[in-house]
C-alpha cells in the first residue's frame, strides 16, 4: 500500500481521533475503501500492455469515485504519463493538489473564462470548432508560451469533436495561429467494448476515419501531436488502436469493459463497499418487510438492518437482488432498499453480529462482489455503479478486506 492512506483513516484527516469524533474506523457507518496500490499494479500492467504508447489516467467524476487525486498519485506512480478529466473544475483541483503531469480536459469548453483557466492552469482543453482555437489564440498572444490544446475528431460518436471530414481543414487553420499549440488529435470509440462482429463494423470504420485524417494531415506536412482513439476496451481489444496514446479509465480501476476481454491484462478492483450491522431482528414467518412489503420471511428469520441505503449510491432498483459478503458467504438483501439502511436475511449466519463489517463491493474471505454483478442484476453498467458513491460515504485506504485489521 504505497499512497493509500491507512486503513481506518479518512484521507486527510491528521488523526483517528478528528474532531467531529468520526475518524475512527470503528465509528464508521459505511465507507468506501480505496486501495491505491491495485491502482497503481493496474497502471504498470496496462503500460506494459500498451509496450510503447503512452497511457493516459481517465481521473474524471473524482478518480471515477475513488478520489481523483489518489488515483492520480497512484497511475502516475504506475507508469501512467497523463491525466484525462471532464470538466475545468477537476483539472484546476488536480493542479492545486500539486499534480503537474500534463491534463487534457475531455469535456468540451468554449466560454473565455473557462479557456483562460485552462491556459492559466496549464491544463489542455478539448477543441471542436475553430472559434475555441481562436479564443485560445487571442488569450496566449504575448503570454510567452504556445497554448496546447488538443482537437478532438468526430469519427462515429456524434458527440463532441469535428466531424472527421474536416478535421484535415481545422488542423491547418490550427497550425497558422502562432499562440496555439496542437498537442494532440484524438477521437472515441462507441463500441469497442462489443465482442467481435457485434458492433457492426463501427470501431473499423471509425479507425478508418481516424486514419484518412492522419493521412491527410501527412500529405499536408501537418503535425497531429499526439494521435489517441482508445478507451479501456480499444486499449485491451486491438494494439492497432493504441497509437501514441490510450485514454483508461475502468480498466486502471480494475474491472475488464466487458466479459470477453477479462484477463487480456491481470487487473485488481480497486474499490470496496462496506458497511456495518446496527440491529439484527428475529422475526416470526410471513412477516413483510421494508416499503412495501416487496419480501416476506419464507421462515423464523435473523434480519440484520445495515447503515447504507440508496442515498449512499446503492441502487434501488437492486432491491431483492442483492447480495453481501461476511467471512466469504453470499448474504441475501430482502425487501425494498431504502435511503439509508438495507436489510440481509442472516438466518442461515449466526455468527452475523451487530457491529459486523459485511462487504457489498469487492473481495472479502475469498469472495468478490464485482460492480459488473450489480450492473447486470439492475440494467446500468460498471462505470455508472462507480460513479455513483456519494460523499456521505468516506473514502478510506485500505487493501484485504475488514479481516486485514
Ligand atoms: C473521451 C473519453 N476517453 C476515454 C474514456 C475512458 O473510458 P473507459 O472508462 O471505458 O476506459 C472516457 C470515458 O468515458 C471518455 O469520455
Amino acid at each position: 500500500m504505497t499512497q493509500a492512506t491507512k486503513p481506518g483513516r479518512l484521507p486527510g484527516s491528521p488523526s483517528p481521533a478528528t474532531a467531529d469524533g468520526l475518524g475512527g474506523l470503528e465509528r464508521q457507518r459505511a465507507w468506501v475503501e480505496v486501495d491505491a496500490a491495485a491502482i497503481e499494479a493496474n497502471a504498470r500492467a496496462l503500460h506494459r500492455h500498451l509496450r510503447t504508447s503512452e497511457l493516459m489516467a481517465v481521473v474524471k467524476a473524482d478518480g471515477y469515485g475513488h478520489g481523483a487525486l489518489t488515483v492520480a498519485r497512484a497511475a502516475l506512480a504506475g507508469g501512467a504519463a497523463s491525466l484525462g478529466v471532464a470538466t475545468l473544475a477537476e483539472g484546476i483541483e488536480l493542479r492545486r493538489s500539486g499534480i503537474e503531469a500534463p491534463v487534457l480536459v475531455l469535456g468540451g469548453l468554449s466560454h473565455e473564462q473557462d479557456l483562460r483557466s485552462c491556459l492559466h492552469w496549464r491544463l489542455m482543453p478539448t477543441i471542436s470548432r475553430l472559434q475555441e482555437a481562436l479564443l485560445c489564440q487571442s488569450l496566449a498572444s504575448g503570454q510567452g508560451r504556445p497554448m496546447a490544446l488538443q482537437l478532438k475528431l468526430d469519427t462515429g460518436m456524434a458527440r463532441l469533436g469535428v466531424d472527421w471530414e474536416q478535421g484535415p481543414r481545422l488542423v491547418a487553420a490550427i497550425a497558422e495561429l502562432d499562440a496555439v499549440r496542437l498537442a494532440g488529435v484524438y477521437s472515441h470509440l462507441a463500441s469497442a467494448d462489443l465482442p467481435p462482429g457485434e458492433d457492426g463494423g463501427l470501431t473499423r470504420k471509425q479507425q478508418q476515419r481516424f486514419e484518412a485524417v492522419l493521412a491527410s494531415l501527412r500529405q499536408q506536412g501537418l503535425d497531429p501531436g499526439c494521435r489517441h482513439l482508445a478507451n479501456s476496451a480499444g486499449a485491451l481489444s486491438n494494439p492497432g488502436l493504441h497509437y501514441d496514446l490510450a485514454r483508461v479509465g475502468l480498466a486502471l480501476y480494475g474491472h475488464p469493459p466487458a466479459a470477453h476481454l477479462g484477463g487480456v491484462v491481470a487487473l485488481e478492483p480497486a474499490m470496496a463497499l462496506r458497511a456495518r450491522v446496527t440491529l439484527i431482528r428475529e422475526l416470526a414467518a410471513g412477516v413483510g418487510v421494508s416499503y412495501g412489503h416487496r419480501f416476506r420471511t419464507q421462515r423464523p428469520s435473523r434480519l440484520a438492518v445495515l447503515a447504507i441505503g440508496y442515498a449512499d449510491g446503492v441502487p434501488r432498483a437492486l432491491s431483492n437482488q442483492l447480495e453481501v459478503l461476511f467471512r466469504g458467504q453470499r448474504l441475501p438483501q430482502v425487501g425494498a432498499i431504502t435511503m439509508d439502511q438495507l436489510i440481509v436475511d442472516a438466518t442461515d449466519c449466526p455468527a452475523l453480529e451487530v457491529g459486523a463489517v459485511v462487504t457489498l463491493l469487492g473481495g472479502e474471505g475469498g469472495e468478490e462482489i464485482t460492480p459488473q454483478e450489480w450492473s447486470n442484476r439492475c440494467g446500468t453498467i460498471p462505470w455508472e455503479i462507480l460513479c455513483g458513491f456519494k460523499h456521505r460515504l468516506p473514502r478510506l485506504g485500505g487493501s484485504g478486506g475488514p479481516a486485514a485489521r
